[in-house]
């Protein structure tokens, strides 16, 4: 487990954004794409700003396919959805075929797209050998209770090692979201957790110090069987590192 500690959101966010441009170029070079699942919410949102404001024109983007590892199940205009966040804070400025561009459509029925995306990650990511689909990159952000992705503690979806994704659901608000799995998430060749503030830092505490102790966080459950695992921290969340 890599940790890069960052005295704030901006310079977590500057550096995320050196480090993907590093990784696409590595993949253009050979005429390959990046394949990557997004985390929505708050925090990778000024990743995203930095990604239009200082690479809109740097990076390749056709060398790029951007899927999302979850989705709350609303309208792509409605300011809930994960989509809209990134398509205002860069994908609506950037050049990329829209090709490349998988959203979940939340507006369908939860199950019917579950399924619906579930094949569609199929179709463009390549599988392994243990029959899942391999990311290259997938980035995660982490709830105050622990949660990433919409993998929530104690949900039945954390027991989920056949289907790629799921249908979960919001423990308070009871919204439901498309989220995919841990087999999905293990499979990956790099996950990064990008977690700042400091409502995170008292379960981030408990990840970072609890060795081989299971936790019942489904963030520190995530575990890349081949691939790397690494955490881009603010200081707010991890005060004491
Ligand atoms: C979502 C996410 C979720 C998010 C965490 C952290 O759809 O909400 O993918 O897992 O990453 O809840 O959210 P913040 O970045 O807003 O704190």
């Amino acid at each position: 487990m890599k940790k890069y500690l960052f005295n704030d959101s901006n310079e977590l966010a500057g550096q995320l954004a050196r480090d993907f441009s590093a990784a696409v170029s590595e993949k253009a070079a050979s005429g390959e794409s990046l394949a990557v699942a997004l985390s929505g919410g708050h925090t990778p949102k000024t990743f995203f700003e930095v990604l239009a404001d200082q690479y809109r024109d740097s990076i390749s983007w056709n060398n790029v396919v951007f899927f999302w590892g979850d989705e709350r199940c609303v309208p792509p205009d409605n300011d809930e959805s994960n989509y809209k966040m990134t398509n205002i804070a860069l994908l609506s400025k950037i050049v990329i075929p829209s090709g490349n561009i998988h959203r979940v459509l939340g507006e369908d029925p939860p199950h019917n797209e579950a399924l619906r995306y579930e094949e569609e990650i199929k179709e463009f990511i390549p599988e392994s050998a243990n029959g899942f689909p391999r990311f290259d990159w997938i980035f995660l952000g982490m709830g105050p209770d622990g949660h990433t992705a919409s993998l929530f503690p104690g949900a039945p979806t954390l027991e989920e090692r056949e289907k790629i994704c799921v249908v979960a659901t919001h423990p308070e608000t009871g919204q439901k979201r498309i989220s995919v799995t841990f087999p999905v998430l293990d499979n990956a060749k790099r996950v990064s957790f990008l977690v700042a503030g400091d409502s995170k830092a008292p379960v981030l505490k408990e990840i970072m110090e609890s060795g081989d102790k299971p936790l019942p966080y489904p963030a520190s459950m995530v575990n890349p069987q081949d691939g790397v695992l690494e955490w881009y921290l603010d200081k707010a969340a991890a005060p004491e590192l």
